[in-house]
């Protein structure tokens, strides 16, 4: 494991060592706290084989599942059963066979109520509130026990883009982002920065050789939403070795 102030970057062989070590993570992270657990998810396609691995006998019997809950970190807004919704993957890839349906916890995406992305921000903004039992986050007491991130070819993560005013936000603790900077280009709904930096955990996934040049940019400091992304805990960047910029290898 590399350290870079608080951030650690731990690389790993491939896609399936990244998922092992992501469950191994999770679940550890999991059995750390007694009480009543709080997961962050995340979309996109890095975190679809940790979600398949979570099904598996050897880990499904390790987590708790009545007493942890899953939220997500960003969403897009489309109907809950379209496939590009990231709740709807998780769901369907993990969550529906393993987890009480009460402690999931989507972001409201229906057309009619909520009519747009604010409005479905509004309400979970409301929802994580309310799980967490007060509307000012504690650093002492993090909403979260992990986080789960991605990163895109811009250096956008959850739905925070270059650029975006909603990187700056310090009172919402979600917010609705009118247009995507990448694919798919529909509305988006993100947790801001500090919501998504109270937890006792920020784990990045990211694996493949096309997203070596924006690792070699959010690693060499460069001001993008990834790397403003961090837990007030610990920092951990999973990446395999295709992804691995040059100067990180051995
Ligand atoms: C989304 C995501 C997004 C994602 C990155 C990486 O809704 O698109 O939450 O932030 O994590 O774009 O995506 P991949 O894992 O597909 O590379």
């Amino acid at each position: 494991m590399m350290s870079n102030d608080n951030r650690h970057v731990m690389s790993v062989a491939d896609p399936a060592a990244m998922a092992a070590a992501a469950a191994e993570r999770l679940i550890a992270r999991i059995s750390e706290n007694p009480g009543r657990v709080a997961i962050c998810l995340t979309g996109g396609s890095s975190p679809k084989q940790l979600y398949q691995l979570l099904t598996t006998e050897a880990c499904r019997r390790k987590i708790p599942w009545e007493r942890v809950h899953w939220f997500i970190g960003d969403e897009r807004f489309v109907p809950a059963d379209d496939p590009l919704n990231n709740m709807g993957v998780a769901r369907k890839l993990f969550l529906d066979q393993c987890a009480p349906a009460t402690n999931i916890h989507p972001i409201p995406t229906s057309t009619a109520d909520p009519a747009d992305p604010d409005r479905g921000a509004a309400l979970y903004d409301g929802e994580l509130k309310a799980f967490y039992g007060a509307d000012a986050l504690d650093p002492d007491r993090p909403l979260f026990d992990l986080v789960l991130m991605g990163v895109g070819p811009d250096g956008h993560t959850a739905s925070l883009f270059p650029g975006d005013p909603a990187l700056d936000e310090t009172q919402r603790w979600v917010v609705g982002v009118p247009k995507a900077n990448v694919e798919p280009f529909v509305p988006r709904v993100t947790l801001t920065l500090p919501t998504l930096a109270s937890c006792r955990e920020m784990l990045f996934e990211v694996a493949g050789a096309d997203k070596r040049a924006i690792l070699t940019r959010v690693f060499a400091g460069e001001n993008l939403p990834a790397n403003r992304a961090r837990s007030t805990g610990e920092t951990v960047w999973l990446v395999d070795q295709a992804a691995l910029p040059e100067n990180f290898r051995g």
